[in-house]
C-alpha cells in the first residue's frame, strides 16, 4: 500500500542534536568547497602560464578527478557480475537496427555493449563533462565513433531531434546506488520514457523491488552519528552526518538481523508514477534487541530473465546494502510486528516508526 507523504520537511540528521539552521554554518560550508575550487583554478592558471608538461597536466587532472569522480567507478567496472548481467540483458533485448539511448555513460561501457549486441546507433549521455570526454576517447579507441554519439549532458536536457536523431527503441541505464534511488533513477526513468523513448520502446532495467529487514548494529550506526567522545559532547558534528540511507557492507560489521525479510517497495519503470512516495510496511521481529535501522537492498529485473541483486549474501557485488537509520534506536521484542514507513524522497530513503515512539527526554 502506498501512502501519502505527510511532510515536505527532510528528515532530521540521523540522531543526536538537530543541525542548527544557522547562516554561519552555511557560509562556512560553502567556503570549504569554494576553497578547493579556487585552488584548482589557481593550479590550472599556473599551468597555462608555464611550459606545459604531460606530468603536470596529469597531476592536475588527478586532483580534479579526486574531487569530481567517485572512486566507486573502479569497483563498479571491475564487478564482473554486474557487467556480465548488463551485457547479457542487452544481447537479449537489442534487435538489429535499434537506436539505443544509454543514460549515464561513465566510460561508455553500456553503449559499447549495445553496439556489440547489434544496435545500429547508440546515443550515450553523461552529466559529468570529464566523464563524457573520457567516454568519447574510449569509444574512438574502440573504433565505434561512427555508431556511438556521446552527448555531454544530463538526460533531462536531451532534446529529441537535436541530441538524438529519433526517439530510442531501447533506453538502458545503470544509475543505481545501494538503495536504488540514490543516483536519481526514478526521475531519469520517468523523464526518459515520456520524452526520449519511442512508443513500444523498452526500458532496461524494466522493474526493481526493494527488500529489507530490521537490523541491530551499533557499530554501523556509529559510522554516521556521534554523541560523546572522551567525555565531551560533540553531537553538533552530526550536522555533517549523511541524511537518509548510506552504504554499508553488512557482512564486514558486527550486526544482528532482528527479523524476516519483507518487500518494501516495487517499481515498474514503464508504468508506475516514479514520484517521491512512501509505503507502510509491517516488519516481523524474530529476536529481542534494539533496531537501529532498516537494512535495504534491491532486485533489479534487466529483462530476458536477467536479475541483479545487492542482497547481504552477495558479498562479491561492488554494491553494498543501504542502512536506513531510525531517528532513535528502538527496542523490539520477538513476536511483535513493527509498522514502519519507508519514504523515497529525491535521492534518499528514510525509515520512520509508525506510530512514532513517545518522546524520550535526553
Ligand atoms: C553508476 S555510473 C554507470 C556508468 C556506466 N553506465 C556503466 O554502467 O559502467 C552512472 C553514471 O551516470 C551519470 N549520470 C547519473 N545520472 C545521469 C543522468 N540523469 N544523465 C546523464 N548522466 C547521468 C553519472 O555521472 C555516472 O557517470
Amino acid at each position: 500500500m502506498n501512502i501519502a507523504i505527510e511532510s515536505d520537511e527532510p528528515s532530521d540528521v540521523n540522531g543526536g542534536r538537530a543541525a542548527l539552521p544557522d547562516a554561519k554554518f552555511l557560509t562556512a560550508a560553502v567556503q570549504s568547497s569554494t576553497k578547493r575550487v579556487e585552488e584548482l583554478l589557481a593550479a590550472g592558471a599556473e599551468l597555462q602560464d608555464t611550459p606545459s608538461s604531460a606530468t603536470a597536466f596529469s597531476a592536475l587532472i588527478n586532483k580534479v578527478t579526486a574531487l569530481t569522480i567517485p572512486r566507486w567507478h573502479f569497483s563498479m567496472l571491475n564487478d564482473a557480475e554486474r557487467c556480465d548481467a548488463f551485457a547479457l540483458a542487452l544481447e537479449k533485448n537489442v534487435r538489429p537496427g535499434m537506436h539505443v539511448l544509454d543514460i549515464g555513460s561513465g566510460t561508455g561501457l553500456l553503449a559499447m555493449m549495445a553496439v556489440r549486441a547489434g544496435a545500429a546507433a547508440v546515443t550515450t549521455c553523461e552529466a559529468d563533462p570529464l566523464l563524457a570526454e573520457i567516454t568519447r576517447r574510449i569509444v574512438a579507441e574502440q573504433g565505434m565513433s561512427e555508431t556511438i554519439t556521446v552527448v555531454p549532458k544530463p538526460s533531462f536536457l536531451l532534446r529529441p531531434g537535436v541530441d538524438l536523431a529519433r526517439p530510442a527503441d531501447l533506453v538502458v541505464t545503470e544509475i543505481v546506488d545501494c538503495g536504488l534511488v540514490g543516483e536519481g533513477l526514478l526521475p531519469a526513468m520517468r523523464h526518459a520514457r515520456a520524452e526520449l523513448l519511442a512508443p513500444e520502446g523498452r526500458l532496461v532495467p524494466g522493474s526493481a523491488r526493494l527488500r529489507g529487514a530490521l537490523i541491530e548494529s551499533k557499530p554501523i550506526s556509529d559510522l554516521n552519528r556521534v554523541g560523546r567522545a572522551s567525555g565531551f559532547d560533540v553531537s553538533l558534528f552530526n550536522v555533517a552526518a549523511t541524511v537518509g540511507h548510506f552504504p554499508v557492507r553488512t557482512a564486514t560489521w558486527p550486526h544482528r538481523m532482528l527479523g524476516g525479510v519483507a518487500v518494501l517497495a516495487e517499481f515498474d519503470f514503464a508504468r508506475d508514477p516514479l514520484e517521491d512516495g512512501a509505503r507502510r510496511v509491517l516488519l516481523p521481529v524474530a529476536a529481542d534487541g534494539t533496531a537501529h535501522a532498516v537494512l535495504v537492498w534491491w532486485e533489479m529485473d534487466l529483462g530476458g530473465g536477467v536479475v541483479l541483486r545487492n542482497s547481504p549474501d552477495n558479498t562479491g557485488s561492488h554494491w553494498m546494502q543501504g542502512f536506513v537509520s531510525f531517528r532513535d534506536p528502538m527496542p523490539v521484542r520477538a513476536g511483535e510486528t513493527l509498522s514502519v514507513v519507508l519514504r523515497w524522497e529525491g535521492t534518499k530513503l528514510y525509515a520512520e516508526h509508525d506510530p512514532p515512539p513517545p518522546e524520550v527526554s535526553k
